[in-house]
C-alpha cells in the first residue's frame, strides 16, 4: 500500500543514518514485522540478540518492558522505544515493594520472575524466565517449591507441566485471559482435524484444550515441524498474519484478540523514533546492575 511505501522508504533511510536495528516482536502487525524489521522473534529471541548486535541504536517494535530488557543487555547503546505508553497488563500488575513482602512471607524460596515486569521488579528477583524457557529456568532451580511472578497462570502451567509447587501473583495477560475452553472446543466442532496451538499464558484450562503449549516461536516451529494443514493459534492476531505470509499453504482459523500496547507500535511511530531519537530507554544504574543480573542468569541456563 502507498502509505506503507513511504514509511516504509523512510525508515530503510534513517536506519542506515543512524546505524540503528529495528527489533520485532511476533506481534507486530506485518508491515513492521516483514517490512522494516532486522531481527524477529519471541522475547526470549529479542533479549538474545539485542545481547549480540553491532549497531549503535535499537529500535524496540514490542513493549517497554521489552526494551528495558535490550537496555539492560546495552547500557552503553541508545534503546528507543516508538511509544512510552505501549505497557503490559502483566508489567503492570506488580511492583517491587509487592516482590519484597512476598520474599518476606516465604523466606528462603527463590524467585523466577517472568520477563513481562518492570526492570525494578526484576532488580529483586534471583532469575527471570521467558515463557520460551519458563520451564527449564524452574527445573534448573532444583527446589520443590517457588515464588513464580507476575502470570498466575504461566506459573500454573508450569507447576502441572514440572511438579514443582508455585506461589503465584495474581497478575494476568489481557490478551490471553480472555480465551475459554469452550471456545476452543467449539472451533474444534466448526473445523474438524485444526491443530490448536496455545500460549502459556492462556489459563490452564484453556491450555488442556490445545495440542500444544510454547511460546511464539514454539509456535512457529511447531507450525514448521508439523506440517499441520489447519492451525489455530491461541494468541494475539497479529501472530496468524505474519505466519500465514511465511506459510501461505496453511490455513489459519482466526480468532482475533489483539494487545492494545503492541498495537501502539505503527511504522508511523517507528519513522519518528528514529527521526527524533525518542523515547530513549534509561535505566537508574543500581537498579540495572541487579536486574541485569536476573536476565544474564535466565540467559546462562
Ligand atoms: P513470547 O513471544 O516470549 O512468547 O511472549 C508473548 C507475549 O505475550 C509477549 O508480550
Ligand atoms: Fe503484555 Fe499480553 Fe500484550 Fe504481551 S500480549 S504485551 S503479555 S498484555
Amino acid at each position: 500500500e502507498a502509505h506503507f511505501a513511504d514509511d516504509i522508504e523512510a525508515i530503510l533511510a534513517l536506519k542506515k543514518e543512524r546505524n540503528a536495528v529495528i527489533l520485532a516482536h511476533n506481534y507486530q502487525t506485518p508491515e513492521i514485522f516483514h517490512g522494516v524489521s532486522d531481527i524477529r522473534g519471541d522475547s526470549l529471541a529479542l533479549a538474545r540478540e539485542a545481547e549480540n548486535t553491532a549497531a549503535s541504536v535499537i529500535v524496540m517494535a514490542g513493549v517497554h518492558f521489552m526494551a528495558e530488557t535490550a537496555k539492560l543487555m546495552n547500557m552503553d547503546k541508545t534503546v528507543l522505544i516508538p511509544d512510552e505508553a505501549a505497557g503490559c497488563s502483566l508489567a503492570e500488575s506488580i511492583t517491587a515493594a509487592d516482590v519484597r513482602a512476598l520474599k518476606a512471607a516465604h523466606p528462603g524460596v527463590p524467585v523466577v520472575t517472568y520477563v513481562n515486569s518492570s526492570v525494578a521488579v526484576k532488580a529483586e528477583t534471583d532469575i527471570c524466565c521467558t515463557s520460551g524457557n519458563a520451564r527449564r529456568v524452574v527445573e534448573s532451580l532444583g527446589v520443590p517449591e517457588v515464588i513464580m511472578i507476575p502470570d498466575e497462570f504461566l506459573a500454573q502451567n508450569i507447576q502441572n507441566e514440572t511438579g514443582i509447587r508455585m506461589i503465584t501473583w495474581p497478575g494476568h495477560c489481557e490478551v490471553h485471559e480472555r480465551f475459554t475452553p469452550g471456545e476452543i472446543r467449539q472451533y474444534r466442532r466448526l473445523h474438524p482435524g485444526v491443530t490448536v496451538l496455545a500460549h502459556p499464558e492462556c489459563p490452564p484450562d484453556v491450555v488442556a484444550e490445545a495440542d500444544y503449549a510454547g511460546s511464539t516461536a514454539g509456535m512457529i516451529d511447531y507450525v514448521r515441524r508439523s506440517g499441520a494443514g489447519k492451525v489455530l493459534l491461541v494468541t494475539e492476531c497479529s501472530m496468524s498474519d505474519n505466519l500465514a505470509v511465511m506459510h501461505p499453504e496453511v490455513a489459519f482459523v482466526r480468532p482475533c484478540n489483539l494487545c492494545p500496547h503492541m498495537k501502539r507500535i505503527t511504522l508511523a511511530s517507528i519513522r519518528k523514533s528514529l527521526e527524533t531519537m525518542g523515547a530513549e530507554v534509561t535505566i537508574p544504574p543500581e537498579i540495572a546492575a541487579r536486574a541485569r543480573q536476573a536476565v544474564a542468569r535466565m540467559l546462562a541456563v
